[in-house]
């Protein structure tokens, strides 16, 4: 097959993890009998010192046209970049934002697993990393805090400033009908996440969670609060499957959750349309202080990488080759400095990438 990618590889550690999941998938190209085009564009900070935009209409169309978009990192160190200076809606984090929201990407999936290999590397207790987990975050992507009206303004002499927390019925409707989606295909149980005890917006949310819960009797439907879930999630992780909850309780879960993994470095995330279409990024952050070091993770990009193949190209004899190289380097003994351990063999990024697409 020929596809299409969109390559965003964007700021700080962006460009070297993004190279070595390209270099893992031209190897699955290779070995597969696939051709991967890449068309390499600009978003976030990158974008802002070549246009002075964080996201261009060019960028926007190209990645329409594209089958499926593969991205890095954006944004920089918040006190010393002059990024941080432009008005917020000129800021890197905008770029991405935009485009979300451009390509109507509602669904972010973050699968979040303890790998055997790195449960020395889980922040847990011992007894509670050694049952392991493997849950899958579904946040919702383009509503609630980070699209709702905001501004500051003086209000009597005082200033002042407003984010609104706003969801329709439809656009939970279709992020839980995804989450059911995906728990049929694990362990048929969805965890729905919010703040019912206080927020107007969680009571609708739990409200029509329910009545989608009835489209499918044969998963387990649990409520749980967010600052419980906060809890639950380092008392007893295995106790997840799929955590379906609103934008920024789900970007807030998915930090916690990749931490206890081991490291933010090792958590891919896809997020989708209606459709196949997807983005594929790793969920941590760009890292301007070890960026341009050959020093970061790759890991979380190439497992994002992998999502591509099987969500948008629907390849996943191509996907679970990725995934077994990832494990199977692990199982080596091989890791970068954010997963490190007592003998373990500690390897850069581009050797990171080198042994996986040996693997694939
Ligand atoms: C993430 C990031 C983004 C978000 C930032 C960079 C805007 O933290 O993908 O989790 O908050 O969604
Ligand atoms: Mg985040």
């Amino acid at each position: 097959m020929e596809k299409n990618i969109a390559v965003i590889k964007g700021d700080g550690i962006g460009p070297e993890i993004v190279t070595e999941a390209m270099k893992v998938l031209d190897k699955v190209a290779e070995k597969f009998g696939h051709k991967f085009n890449y068309e390499q564009l600009l978003m976030g900070g990158c974008s802002i010192d070549a246009n002075g935009v964080p996201l261009t209409d060019e960028t926007i169309a190209r990645c329409k046209a594209s089958d499926a978009v593969l991205m890095g990192s954006i944004g920089g160190n918040t006190t010393t970049s002059p990024w941080y200076k432009l008005p917020a809606n000129l800021r890197p984090e905008a770029g991405l934002l935009g485009l979300r929201k451009a390509l109507g990407l509602f669904a972010n999936l973050r699968p979040c697993v303890l790998y055997k290999q790195l449960s020395e590397a889980c922040p847990l207790k011992k007894e509670i990393a050694d049952k392991g987990f493997d849950m899958l975050i579904m946040r919702e992507l383009t509503g609630g805090l980070y699209f709702g009206e905001r501004k500051t303004e003086e209000v009597n002499g005082v200033m002042t400033a407003i984010d609104t927390l706003k969801y329709d019925e439809n656009e939970i409707r279709r992020i839980a009908k995804k989450a059911f989606d995906v728990a049929m295909q694990r362990k048929k149980k969805v965890t729905s996440v919010d703040k019912a005890n206080v927020l107007d917006s969680s009571r609708l949310w739990r409200k029509v969670v329910e009545e989608v819960a009835k489209e499918y009797p044969e998963v387990t439907l649990e409520h749980m609060l967010v600052d419980n879930s906060a809890m639950q999630l380092v008392k007893d992780p295995a106790q997840f499957d799929v955590m379906v909850t609103e934008n920024m309780f789900g970007d807030i879960l998915s930090d916690e959750a990749s931490m206890i993994t081991g490291s933010i470095g090792m958590l891919a995330s896809a997020s989708m349309n209606e459709t196949s279409f997807g983005l594929y990024e790793p969920s941590g952050g760009s890292a301007p202080d070890i960026a341009g070091q050959n020093k970061a993770n790759p890991i979380a990009t190439i497992l994002s990488a992998a999502m591509m193949l099987r969500y948008s190209f629907k390849m996943d004899k191509e996907a679970d080759a990725v995934e077994n190289a990832v494990n199977s380097v692990l199982e080596n003994g091989f890791r970068t400095g954010d997963i490190m351990s007592e003998g373990m063999k500690l390897v850069s990024c581009s050797e990171m990438g080198d042994k996986i697409a040996e693997f694939v």
